[in-house]
């Protein structure tokens, strides 16, 4: 191959920048000329691209959110619109993709590539959510995880001062991999996860007395995705039986996605854009590069979307937490 494209689809998550840097300066290094696609797919549809040297990612290995842009783009999902994306990198001569981006992102790219099996690609999993098989970490997750322990331990200072009760929803979609390392490391008292269906009764029980009877503040963690019916639901119930706590819900929202790439995700974002320019080189496609015991690997985009236990949540981590918790 002699040109590769790269793009960010879905939601941003820090360290899309340094892995859009690792991937334009290896393919320069290794004498492929590479493009940026702007906002995933739509810009393959619309294209809106530019090449890129290796000063245009100069300065970036520090900053959040993506220079190429994002974008949630339902046009690829068609035929018309894999057509168009398709003639715009053939008319540009690009052979092969690195995709950034989270399930979203994949399930296009394995579509595109099964249609035009001309067109390399290569996924890179980045996304704050941490759910897909084949990488133990995705990039942002670590970054996004410090964020919100950094908020929560902010918002446990007021819960103390007022001993007062505090639901916190934190992002994920149906992984509750940020509420569960957020949950240990800010000492919740309970943290609610899409994975284990946890009853209101049983929490409110916890919060009522017993082991958490001598607490003047609480924190309790609620994932997005956890199933009980939302935050404020949540909150509502135990309003009526947990009397001795002022109540008070927060949903930290998109600052979780913000902010400088921490220095595991700076070294992530990467390893895992040089890795996917080699695999390119070597003639992989249809893979995704993922990091598993600290090897990065390949593992095909058909397993890292499909396999079921995708992330397979911790128990020993959830059982730990509440021990901890009393
Ligand atoms: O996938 C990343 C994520 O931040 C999820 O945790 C969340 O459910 C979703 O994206 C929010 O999407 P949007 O930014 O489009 O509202």
């Amino acid at each position: 191959i002699s040109k590769i494209a790269v793009l960010t689809s879905g939601g941003d998550a820090p360290g899309m920048n340094p892995c859009i840097r690792a991937v334009v300066r290896t393919a320069i290094f290794n004498g492929l000329e590479v493009t940026g696609i702007k906002q995933g797919y739509k810009g393959m549809i619309e294209d809106d691209m530019q090449d890129m040297q290796r000063r245009s990612v100069s300065n970036i290995l520090n900053l959040g959110g993506t220079i190429l842009k994002t974008a949630r783009c339902m046009e690829f999902h068609t035929d018309e619109g894999m057509e168009k994306a398709y003639q715009n990198l053939k008319k540009r001569g690009i052979q092969a993709l690195v995709v950034i981006g989270g399930d979203g992102t994949f399930t296009g790219a394995l579509r595109f590539s099964k249609k035009y099996p001309d067109i390399k690609v290569i996924g890179v999993p980045g996304t704050i959510d941490n759910d897909l098989y084949g990488s133990t970490y995705t990039l942002g997750f670590d970054t996004a995880t410090n964020t919100v322990i950094d908020a929560i331990d902010k918002i446990r200072d007021t819960a103390d001062a007022h001993d007062r009760l505090f639901f916190i929803e934190v992002m994920g979609r149906d992984s509750g991999a940020i509420a569960l390392r957020a949950g240990i490391c800010c000492g919740a008292e309970a943290i609610l996860l899409p994975e284990k269906e946890t009853a209101i009764e049983d929490l409110i029980k916890g919060l009522k007395g017993g082991e958490y009877d001598t607490k003047t503040s609480s924190i309790v963690i609620v994932a997005e995705g956890d199933k009980n019916g939302g935050v404020y639901d949540i909150a509502q119930k135990v309003k009526k039986e947990v009397t001795h706590y002022d109540i008070k819900v927060t949903i930290l929202g998109h600052l979780q996605r913000g902010g400088a790439p921490s220095a595991f995700d700076r070294i992530l974002g990467s390893r895992l854009g040089f890795a996917a320019v080699n695999a390119l080189i070597k003639g992989e496609s249809q893979q995704m590069v993922g990091l598993e015991a600290n090897v990065i690997r390949l593992v095909s985009l058909e397993k890292a979307l499909n396999q079921k236990d995708k992330f397979k949540l911790e128990d020993d981590l959830l059982e730990m937490a509440h021990v901890l918790s009393i």
